[in-house]
């Protein structure tokens, strides 16, 4: 029997490169030969866009996660899954709907409202070895389902100031979720930094010297920035499958084999 790993990949900072790391890391995770299923939980829809697949479909009763949060789509959890071209055919993901954007609202009228994601994952454990969630840019309902529904998280940064003070607001927010609503603290992986401009500037460095120094939060990788990143999503498809000899496939191999390693 498997032992799924869920993983929240999350900072309230928009554009860090949240939607990025979960495709690509999900990438090199199904490449390695593991089973995994990424779910889009921001109402931007980014990585089911990234990933090349049409949005779920709406309207009432409709089979989508949105619909499934609220309690108003109750057929199989299976059935808000489709299947992604990766030539592994182990990529599985849960697409965004258009509809989401009314989930902050609509939850807050649910029972048990932060942990809605977690049980319609609770479906897929043993299924997959890895759960992916791309979290959106907000610390609210939604992020706390993904942090109630993950075993651990990743963290996107930029080698920018205004990361170090976008985390002096997640960690305590993670730390808050752990006390209020998780029986286990959640793990935190690490950091990842993202969209790294080289050569990297003294501002830069001095920012990456501190993110190296926090304690108990090792960065995982540093993704340069790079047109192979925004190539393979355009074209729906993960870096390791479009660009497999680039230093990016490497580096997210690399932190998919850091991820695994920590299960
Ligand atoms: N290493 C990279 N090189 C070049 N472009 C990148 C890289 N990583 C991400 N990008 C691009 O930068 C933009 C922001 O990245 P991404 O969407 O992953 O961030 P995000 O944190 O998910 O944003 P949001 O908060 O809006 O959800 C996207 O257009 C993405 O394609
Ligand atoms: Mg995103």
């Amino acid at each position: 029997m498997k032992t799924t790993t869920v993983t929240a990949v999350t900072n309230q900072k928009g554009g860090v490169g949240k939607t990025a790391t979960t495709i690509n890391l999900a990438g090199a995770l199904a490449e390695a030969g593991h089973h995994v299923l990424v779910v889009d939980l921001d109402p931007q829809g980014h990585l089911t866009d990234g990933l090349g697949l049409d949005q779920a479909p709406t309207g009432d009763g409709a089979a989508s996660l949105y619909r499934a949060l609220i309690g108003e789509y109750t057929g199989p959890v299976a059935d808000l899954i489709a299947p992604h071209s990766q030539p592994s055919g182990r990529l599985d993901v849960v697409p965004n709907s258009i509809e989401m954007f009314m989930a902050v609202r609509e939850l807050d009228k649910q029972r048990a409202r932060e942990h809605r994601l977690a049980r319609l994952l609770s479906v897929f454990r043993d299924v997959y070895d890895h759960v992916l969630i791309d979290a959106p840019p907000s610390l609210d309902i939604l992020t706390d389902n993904a942090l109630t529904a993950a075993d651990g998280v990743v963290i996107p940064v930029q080698a920018e100031d205004s990361s170090l003070k976008a985390l002096r607001l997640l960690l305590p927010q993670i730390a808050s979720v752990d006390a209020d609503l998780r029986e286990t603290p959640l793990r935190l992986h690490g950091l990842v930094v993202s969209l790294l401009r080289r050569p990297t500037n003294r501002l830069a460095d001095s920012v990456l010297a501190e993110l190296a120094k926090l304690d108990g939060l090792p960065i995982l990788g540093s993704v340069p920035l790079g047109v192979v990143v925004t190539e393979a999503w355009r074209y729906g498809r993960t870096v390791v499958d479009y660009a497999p000899d680039s230093e990016h496939a490497a580096v997210y191999r690399a932190m998919a084999k850091a991820l695994e390693e920590a299960r």
